[in-house]
């Protein structure tokens, strides 16, 4: 079966230039892609602001309602969110962090400087226990980071036999003397982090070498064998994933299984002035949506390189670092990294979503940054206060996505937003099968004015119905007073006639079941 549908798009807003063009959508039911992996919807939480401390660890004592320390609200609202994996402790900070600090009596922990985020006190009292303990409460897979900037092949090979090991074994031991008896499972277990920067500041060359050195002592039991992640590049840069590839042998005792990328959508470009979270210039809509759909290229490019040298498919794309990063919100330590969150990152949310879906075959994972209080947040906390952001409520619509089968859409003269020279695609779509059968489509629409009409030629389709997520203003977000400000709301559109029309507002996301 085929579905077919036209969109028309008269001009376009914020543009220079106004364009004409009507689109064709084509699902082509009949020739699915990849599956998409639920762990494209992977979280990143690291020791940064009040990412951990506050946003999710309050401890036992704290007066904010919490089970066993962890905020129930948090942990209710990422139980909804069907969160699937969870990457912990960074970051940068993974190659700061001797997992040794975190074990054991929480008074007794050590406390450790953060010197990347912001230089306040860590007292450990978040450690791998209280980290395992919250992705089980969640029915989250774990994807742990080790250090290699500062630690030791011999330091990482003991935080693997302390988790995995089902032994006789002085740290197995010392596991079960700190509360937990069963081994944990190490889902995925990464060998540094940016290693091209934070995690050292290496070449790629020398810092394969060092990624076969540590992983060959890497050794767990043969039913608990971790996923094993290789730091690669980040934004353009492909030398990372060659080198990899052509370095780091296909033999077991290394085994390289996937490669990590990094990109950060930052409005400016610019690292110095990323540009604002809120009352941002309307120029700074488009250069947004036109900096973050550089990510194709990205990944069009390291998977071009992996195909020519793994063209098995053995080697993943792990894009387990993403999402906006605006200028940190004025008055709070700029090393916490908190900032609101609008309609705009609904959108980026979206725009990279369906991008991931497009190349499931190499992204297996993401992890967009970072789940609770940190640039592109999933949710917001002030003390006791929650709020849920939009981009939190994205990733609720596109549920249905996770382990889908994809299937191709093809967007044929979609109309185009112009600034300057720059030009983007004012829709974005994507269609999967899921797991229940039936065939969703995400829509997303990047023009901050006009409404798109999407017409479906309807065939055996009687209906669509799903969510919507819109406003008027392009910063239009939610806050402790009004958290209600952006939710979803319903959305459902009958065939007339055999057709579906669809008609995507101006600056929306839609996930809709096509019945
Ligand atoms: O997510 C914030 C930081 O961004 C991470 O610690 C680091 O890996 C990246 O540079």
């Amino acid at each position: 079966m085929k579905f077919v549908s036209t969109a028309a798009a008269i001009a376009v807003a914020l543009a220079t230039v106004s364009v004409h063009s009507a689109t064709t959508v084509t699902i082509e039911t009949n020739a699915p892609g990849a599956v998409i992996h639920r762990n494209i919807y992977g979280q990143f939480m690291e020791h940064l602001g009040r990412g951990i401390y506050e946003g999710i660890w309050v401890g036992e004592d704290s007066d904010i309602p919490n089970t066993k320390g962890y905020r129930k609200d948090v942990v209710k609202a990422l139980k909804e969110l069907q969160v699937p994996l969870l990457r912990w402790p960074g970051g940068c900070f993974a190659d700061e962090y001797h997992w040794q600090d975190g074990i054991g009596p929480r008074d007794k922990r050590k406390k450790t400087v953060n010197t990347t985020w912001g230089g306040v006190i860590d007292d450990n009292r978040f450690g791998t226990h209280e980290f395992m303990e919250f992705a089980e409460m969640l029915g989250a897979e774990v994807y742990i980071n080790g250090n290699l900037g500062t630690g030791t092949p011999q330091e990482m090979a003991a935080w693997l036999e302390y988790m995995t090991s089902d032994s006789d074994s002085t740290l197995a031991n010392l596991r079960r003397a700190n509360g937990r008896k069963e081994p944990w499972k190490v889902d995925y277990f990464a060998v540094g982090n940016e290693s091209w920067g934070c995690g050292g500041t290496m070449r790629p060359e020398y810092y394969a070498d060092l990624y076969k050195h540590y992983a060959t002592f890497l050794k767990t039991p043969a039913d608990n064998q971790p996923v094993m992640i290789a730091s690669g590049g980040h934004t353009e840069i492909t030398d990372w994933t060659r080198t990899l590839l052509e370095q780091v042998p296909d033999v077991w005792s290394v085994r390289m299984q996937a490669i990590s990328h990094h990109y950060y959508t930052l409005p400016t470009g610019d690292w110095e002035t990323h540009g604002k979270a809120l009352n941002f210039p309307a120029s700074e809509w488009f250069s947004t949506m036109w900096q973050t759909l550089r990510m194709e290229t990205f990944i069009k490019e390291n998977i071009a390189i992996m195909d020519e040298l793994d063209p098995d498919n053995k080697v993943g794309f792990y894009v387990d670092e993403w999402g906006t990063w605006f200028d940190a919100e004025e008055g709070d330590n700029p090393g916490f990294l908190y900032q609101q969150n609008s309609l705009r990152d609904a959108l980026v949310a979206a725009l990279n979503l369906n991008l991931f879906h497009k190349y499931a075959r190499r992204i297996q994972m993401t992890n967009i940054a970072q789940m609770v209080n940190v640039l592109q947040a999933m949710i917001l906390t002030d003390k006791e206060k929650m709020v849920l952001t939009p981009t939190y409520h994205v990733f609720k619509m596109y549920i249905p996505f996770q382990d889908a089968t994809s299937l191709p859409v093809e967007l044929k003269d979609a109309p185009q937003l112009t600034q300057g020279d720059k030009s983007i695609p004012a829709i974005s779509a994507s269609a999967a099968i899921a797991k229940d059968g039936n065939t969703y489509l995400a829509l997303a629409n990047t023009d901050p004015d006009k409404v798109q009409e999407i017409v479906l030629d309807a065939g055996k389709l009687r209906s669509a119905s799903g969510e919507l997520l819109t406003a008027d203003a392009m910063d239009a977000h939610n806050t402790f007073a009004n958290p209600n400000a952006l939710v979803p709301t319903p959305y459902k559109v009958k065939a007339k006639d055999g057709r579906l029309t669809i008609k995507l507002p101006a600056k929306s996301v839609m996930v809709v079941k096509l019945k």
